[in-house]
């Protein structure tokens, strides 16, 4: 059915009246400016294709220039009134890109949909002297809606590190933040209580910087997709990631892995689940593995980390307003492995 954009617009409009909150003026935020000029194929390593045009927020933070590349899908439905925007944040193997199918679900249900590459990683400057941690990536994200104006409280989505970011997300802007889905967030359990040792931040760039197609692909399909077959649709993200290894700023990258690793392995999310005030979905894949630092924690240790059917209804039962669900028999990135479901589950839960 077409939308009556004048009745819509006119409601919304009602709507954003009694929601708008001001954001620029609620936090001290980097304030930055909107860059939708030209810009080359190969973005700061990556010369992956999105399937939007790139937009980049250029800001100044920690004492330098950034830039955030973002992708902004209008809502394929509400007449530009953007009375409902979504937010998606990738995971640490992933870029916005990622995201693309959930993007054209949502735009179809009517929302607006930003999707950043966070400070680091994909098509978006990757500071050597910076500090990630998941509060500045937070903030961050939301100096990005505040530069686009957007006002009305956003829908939060974040997957693995993303889904740390997007609790942060929650934790630090409650009052503009509608609702929160998680999807299998890292930081549902304290590694480094659990025994994860330090490992010195070039050790992981030295792990990191050897990466290639073979070796990500490995890592996803011991870790993402434990007894799962390995599906050629996954392969484009795989490549995706081995290309940034593979071009120009491929040492910068593997350095940004390292700090992110160290920053993230500091600051898991487990504590201050009790915290968040946002209607907030947490869902995990029954057979997702994955943990920060197993790869050089000891098999005794290993073996007590990211087990995310047990740590899964453990954080949802932790967090005050939530729903949870555990895909059957799925790992680390459900959108990936069965779409379908993963939309339908969304869709059921989602205002
Ligand atoms: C950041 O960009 C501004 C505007 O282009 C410039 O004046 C300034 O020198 C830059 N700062 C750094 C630290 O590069
Ligand atoms: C929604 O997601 C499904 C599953 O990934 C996909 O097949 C479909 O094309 C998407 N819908 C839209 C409107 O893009
Ligand atoms: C945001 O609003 C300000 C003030 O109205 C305007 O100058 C600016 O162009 C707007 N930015 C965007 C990205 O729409
Ligand atoms: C992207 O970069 C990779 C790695 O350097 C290269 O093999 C590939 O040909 C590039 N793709 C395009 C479209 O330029
Ligand atoms: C959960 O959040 C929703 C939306 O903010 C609110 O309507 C509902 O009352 C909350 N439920 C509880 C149990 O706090
Ligand atoms: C699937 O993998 C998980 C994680 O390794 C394991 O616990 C589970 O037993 C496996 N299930 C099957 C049916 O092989």
């Amino acid at each position: 059915m077409k939308p009556n954009c004048s009745l819509a617009g006119a409601y919304s409009a009602l709507l954003l009246g009694a929601v708008t909150v001001v954001r620029a003026q609620a936090n001290p935020d980097p304030i930055g400016t909107i860059y939708d000029g030209p810009l080359p194929a190969n973005l700061y390593g990556s010369n992956f294709t999105y399937p939007w045009p790139i937009r980049q927020f250029n800001f100044y933070n920690q004492r330098q220039n950034l830039s955030m590349a973002f992708m902004d899908v209008p809502s394929a439905s509400d007449c530009g009134t953007d009375s409902k925007t979504a937010v998606l944040l990738h995971g640490g193997n992933f870029c916005g890109a990622t995201w693309a199918d959930t993007a054209r679900n949502l735009s179809a249900a009517g929302f607006r949909v930003i999707l950043p590459d966070d400070i680091g990683f994909c098509k978006s400057s990757k500071p050597q002297g910076y500090s990630y941690s998941v509060d500045q990536q937070a903030m961050n994200i939301n100096s990005l809606l505040t530069a686009l104006n957007i006002t009305n409280p956003v829908t939060v989505m974040g997957h693995s590190m993303g889904g740390m970011i997007a609790a942060r997300y929650g934790l630090m802007y409650p009052d503009t933040v509608h609702q929160l889905i998680l999807v299998d967030p890292l930081g549902l359990e304290d590694w480094v209580a659990k025994g994860v040792p330090f490992l010195p931040i070039d050790q992981i760039y030295e792990t990191q910087v050897v990466q290639t197609f073979d070796s990500l692909k490995a890592y996803e399909q011991a870790t993402y997709f434990p007894n799962a077959t390995w599906e050629p649709a996954y392969d484009v993200w795989v490549k995706m990631l081995a290309d940034i290894y593979a071009n120009d700023y491929g040492s910068e990258y593997a350095y940004v892995m390292a700090l992110v690793t160290d920053a993230l392995l500091s600051q898991p999310i487990l504590y201050h689940l009790p915290m968040l005030k946002t209607r907030t979905y947490l869902m995990v894949g029954e057979n997702d593995i994955t943990a920060l630092g197993k790869a050089w924690s000891s098999p005794t240790v290993a073996a007590t980390l990211g087990h995310y059917d047990v740590i899964g209804p453990a954080a949802a039962a932790a967090i005050p307003n939530s729903t949870f669900y555990m895909f059957p028999g799925l790992g680390h990135a459900p959108f990936m492995q069965d779409p379908v479901a993963f939309h339908q589950v969304l869709f059921s839960w989602l205002d």
